[in-house]
C-alpha cells in the first residue's frame, strides 16, 4: 500500500458515515414528533442516541421515556430531507432560528404515515422498513468544548422492546438478510447508499 501523508485539520463535524434513523417521540399533547438522527449505535438491544439539547426529541424523551427508532431506506432520502429544516420546538430555539422552522405535523409535511405502536405511545413511520419500539433507560449528559457550542447534548440510552421488519427483508426466522437490507447513510451531511457489494463476512456471521 502506498505511504500516506497526514495533515491535522479541524473539521466542524465528524460525521464519517452512519445510518439515518427517524426518531418518533411523544409531544405534550399526545401527538408524535419525528426527527432525523444519525448519531446512534447498538450494543445488543440497547441503543445510544446522540441528541442535541436544542431538539424537541431530547425534551420529549426527558418528559416521556419512550420512542420509536425508524430506519428509512435509501430511496426515502427526500422525505428525510423534508424533515431536516423542521423542529417540534415552539418557539424555535435561538441557536436554530436562522435555519429551522417549527412544524407540529412532521409526518404530514414529509408525506409519511403514522402506524400505531404495539408497546409504546409514539407512533411508528409506516414507510420505514424497520421500526424499533424503545424505552429510555437513562439520559447521560455529554461533555466537550465543541459540543457546548452546539448547545450541549445527551446520550439517550434506550432499550428496544419490539422490532418490526418488512417481510421482504427477513431471510428466515429471526434473521435480517444483509443482501436485502440497506441503510440510508449520512456521510458528512450528504446522503449515500451502500454500494452493496459484499466483501466478506466475519467468523460469527450466522448466515
Ligand atoms: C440526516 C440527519 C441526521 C441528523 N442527526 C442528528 C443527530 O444525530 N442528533 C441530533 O441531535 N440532531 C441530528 N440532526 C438534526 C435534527 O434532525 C434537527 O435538530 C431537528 O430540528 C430535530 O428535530 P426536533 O427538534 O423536532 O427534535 C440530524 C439531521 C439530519 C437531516
Amino acid at each position: 500500500m502506498a505511504e500516506m501523508e497526514f495533515r491535522t485539520i479541524e473539521p466542524k463535524i465528524l460525521y464519517f458515515g452512519t445510518p439515518v434513523a427517524l426518531i418518533s417521540s411523544l409531544n405534550e399533547d399526545g401527538s408524535t414528533n419525528l426527527a432525523p438522527m444519525s448519531s446512534f449505535w447498538a450494543l445488543g438491544w440497547t441503543l445510544v442516541l446522540g441528541l442535541l439539547d436544542e431538539t424537541k426529541t431530547a425534551e420529549n424523551l426527558e418528559r416521556h421515556g419512550e420512542c420509536v427508532v425508524n430506519l428509512p431506506s435509501p430511496q426515502m432520502w427526500r422525505e428525510v430531507e423534508k424533515l431536516a429544516p423542521l423542529t417540534g420546538k415552539n418557539p424555535v430555539p435561538e441557536l436554530k432560528a436562522k435555519q429551522f422552522r417549527f412544524e407540529g405535523d412532521k409526518f404530514g409535511v414529509a408525506g409519511l404515515t403514522q402506524l400505531v405502536s404495539e408497546v409504546v405511545q409514539p407512533a411508528r413511520a409506516k414507510e420505514c422498513p424497520v421500526q424499533m419500539e424503545a424505552r429510555v433507560n437513562k439520559l447521560h449528559r455529554m461533555h466537550g468544548e465543541k459540543l457546548e457550542k452546539l448547545g450541549g447534548g445527551w446520550a439517550a440510552e434506550v432499550e428496544i422492546v419490539r422490532v418490526h421488519v418488512a417481510s421482504e427483508l427477513i431471510a428466515e426466522g429471526n434473521y435480517i438478510d444483509p443482501q436485502k437490507w440497506s441503510p440510508l447513510i449520512y456521510n458528512f451531511r450528504h446522503y449515500f447508499r451502500l454500494e452493496h457489494e459484499e466483501l466478506g463476512k466475519t467468523f460469527r456471521a450466522e448466515k
